[in-house]
């Protein structure tokens, strides 16, 4: 067990000489269903995964942050006076930090921006995680989350868990520069055992919604395609745009003040593409609602129509699926599954799959034959079950 939590350890002791004040470790996250309606302001229904990521640290005499990880080799070390140089990074110009110490750096940057009267020192953190990087299930989010919570504590910032998401995302936008929205990160504080984070991402309100899988006799699976993927360039950066421009055609603030009943009007004020990346969002934000009430009233066996049809407006109208996660979806399907969606960014990454618990084997395999047939390379396939958010280990 503890893999992580040793590495990290291990690390800071190699590279400091001394030991560390505290461990404290943050989750990964698979969203159920809700994707690309966060920045929209719109619903979604994510969990805490099990793997996570570790930040071991402490305080130190010079007034420096220095941070080490697992991912690469060497230690990065910046003054805090510099932090502020450093960030917002401009879009395009060339890193000035690693790419992985982004991150870290960019939320202590972020969290001291949040809480000016922290008692900010010099400190050192060490990272190690279990959450698989690029594979679309929120590796970023949880090195964020982490060492938000370790600087939090050991800085006496007091912020709150959403706050903490805040200080994750602005570290995501304006540091790392992936112009994501904030799902993510508020997966990884809120996270608990058995309950999915049902979040309005407008007024960051969220509620604890428990899946009940185990008690259906079901599974969660994801399968990791391999195929990575970032989203500080490229098709999520377009698809948010799309989304700005839909709103802005339509003469609302965000997507989320539109509604099903609206699109056939929407059809007619907006381009083809336009209208089907709208269109994905405003039923996607309903599938959110439906599964949040299915869930209460039916139970986990109900959901696997909505997951589908996500997947499906995915595929068709949002276009971020690739072959694999649409093999994977159908493979999962063919061999049982009640439903299946890609999860996360979309372009690569991961998708889960509800399955009986008896037809855990069989899904595995009619995937991985799938992925064999296809000529891709082959997937890694697990369980998951909702799990704890950020804490401090020890
Ligand atoms: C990534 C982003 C999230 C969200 C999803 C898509 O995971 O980090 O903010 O936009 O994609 O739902």
């Amino acid at each position: 067990m503890n893999t992580a939590q040793d590495a990290a350890r291990d690390l800071f002791r190699s590279v400091t000489g001394r030991e560390p004040e505290g461990v404290w470790s943050a989750p990964g996250r698979v969203n159920l269903i809700g994707e690309h309606t966060d920045y929209n302001d719109g619903f979604v229904l994510p969990f805490a995964i099990p793997q996570r990521t570790v930040a071991v640290a402490g305080l130190r005499a010079e007034d420096r942050i220095r941070v080490v990880s697992t991912f690469a080799d060497g230690a990065v070390e910046v003054a805090l006076a510099d932090l502020d140089a450093l960030f917002p990074a401009d879009a395009g110009s060339a890193a000035r930090v690693p790419d992985w110490a982004a991150y870290p750096l960019g939320v202590a940057w972020a969290l001291r921006e949040a809480a000016p009267d922290a008692a900010a020192q010099g400190i050192d953190i060490a990272i190690a995680s279990d959450v698989p990087v690029g594979a679309g299930l929120s590796s970023s989010a949880a090195i964020e989350g982490a060492t938000a919570s370790a600087l939090n504590d050991l800085w006496t910032a007091r912020l709150d868990r959403t706050a903490l998401a805040r200080v994750g995302r602005r570290a995501e936008n304006e540091a790392v520069g992936a112009p994501t929205g904030i799902m993510d990160q508020m997966a990884s504080m809120l996270g608990a055992p058995d309950a999915a984070i049902f979040l309005d991402c407008r007024t960051l309100d969220a509620v604890r919604v428990p899946v009940g899988v185990a008690e259906a006799g079901l599974v969660i699976l994801v399968i990791d395609t391999r195929v990575s993927h970032t989203h500080a360039t490229g098709g999520y950066r377009e698809r948010r745009e799309a989304c700005e421009r839909g709103a802005a055609l339509l003469g609302v603030p965000s997507l989320r003040d539109v509604s099903v009943a609206d699109l056939d009007s929407a059809r007619r004020l907006l381009d083809d593409v336009t209208f089907r990346r709208v269109r994905h969002v405003v039923t996607e934000n309903q599938r959110v609602l439906d599964t949040v009430r299915t869930l209460r009233e039916q139970g986990a066996r109900a959901i696997g129509d909505l997951l589908l049809a996500s997947h499906a407006s995915m595929r068709d109208d949002f276009e971020i699926s690739v072959p694999e996660l649409d093999t994977a979806v159908e493979a999962a399907r063919g061999a049982g599954a009640l439903g299946a969606r890609m999860t996360g960014g979309g372009f690569g990454g991961a998708a889960i799959a509800l399955v009986e618990q008896d037809a855990v084997d069989a899904v595995s395999d009619a995937v991985r034959d799938a992925f064999s047939h296809g000529g891709f390379a082959a997937p890694t396939v697990f369980p998951v079950t909702p799990a704890a958010g950020a804490r401090r280990d020890a």
